[in-house]
């Protein structure tokens, strides 16, 4: 892939990682934790990402062990990377296994340095927020999640929190990270389980610095708008939903993916889906080696 323009800040965005604790397959099919580590090598060669995102169902059962691995993993690429790490609850998560690992869920900042926190405790009714800084983008994750339900809701706590980390500009402008997308859900099971305020969210973001929000929860990657800030939904990392099938059946594939999303230093905004491939499913159907593709380029491209 190539390499972002200077000032550019690339964020590599996963979702719905669904690790389990125990080692537990997700559904019963699919091993999150292979999955996650498969995904983040065949992602090893994307050059200057500057932050990596988690939009929530971090984990499928709230443990903290499967935290941890998220910890560990994902931390461990970031750092690796020199990117920060952000995540943000989903309506799997646990707020008191997430808050215990990942505490407000800016676990690494600017460069992939930990993130000092004083440990404060929340009862878990209060919800997850946080925000940061990196590369002059304001980065404000908000938590959607429903104690013990799977639709989404934005509580006026949380509202408030959004509403007071963005009354100010930032300096290259801000980055909203939630779970449940204000989108409408492609299957009637995720009607149910969908954002139920999206117009309070409207409200909050009109007018402001607001580059991107980025969520998940729907395992299937689709983009949209809300107040005219580009909404991106990236693919789930434990499974991929088929979203083409009858309206009130639900039906997912065994699949992997991310989005690579590039915010330029003028806003612009570029997003860049990435499959992790299945040997044991995916034909080559073309590979070209540099000589190849650059005598392809010099006899088609300009002169
Ligand atoms: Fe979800």
């Amino acid at each position: 892939m190539q390499t972002p323009a200077p000032g550019t800040l690339r964020i590599l965005h996963l979702s719905d990682t669904h690790l389990t604790g125990d080692g537990a397959l997700h559904q019963g099919t699919v091993d999150t934790t292979a999955a996650l580590h498969a995904l983040l090598e065949h992602l090893d060669t994307v050059p200057g990402t500057g932050l990596v995102v988690i939009s929530g169902d971090v984990s499928e059962d709230g443990s903290p062990e499967s935290y941890e691995t998220v910890r560990r993993t994902v931390g461990d690429w970031a750092e690796r990377h020199g990117a920060a790490f952000v995540t943000v609850p989903g309506n799997h998560d646990q707020r008191a296994g997430f808050r215990q690992v990942l505490v407000d869920g800016h676990v690494l900042g600017e460069g992939g340095q930990p993130l000092v926190h004083t440990m404060e405790h929340h009862d878990p009714s209060v919800p997850v927020r946080g925000q940061s800084l990196v590369a002059g983008r304001r980065i404000v994750t908000v938590d959607t999640s429903v104690p013990g339900a799977g639709y989404g809701e934005l509580s006026e706590p949380a509202l408030e929190h959004l509403r007071a980390a963005l009354a100010e500009p930032s300096e290259h402008g801000s980055v909203v990270v939630l779970h449940h997308p204000p989108l409408p859900a492609p299957t009637a099971l995720h009607d149910a389980l969908k954002l139920r305020n999206p117009e309070d969210l409207a409200d909050v973001l009109r007018g402001t610095d607001v580059r991107v929000v980025l969520g998940g929860h729907y395992h299937h990657h689709f983009a949209g708008s809300i107040a005219g800030v580009p909404v991106l939904v990236a693919p789930g990392v434990a499974n991929d939903n088929d979203v083409a099938g009858a309206y009130d059946q639900e039906t997912a594939l065994v699949g992997t993916g991310a989005l690579v999303v590039d915010l330029a230093a003028d806003g612009s905004l570029w997003s860049t889906p990435v499959r992790l491939p299945r040997p044991d499913a995916d034909e080559q159907a073309l590979h070209l080696d540099a000589e190849a593709a650059a005598r392809i380029a010099a006899a088609f491209g300009p002169a």
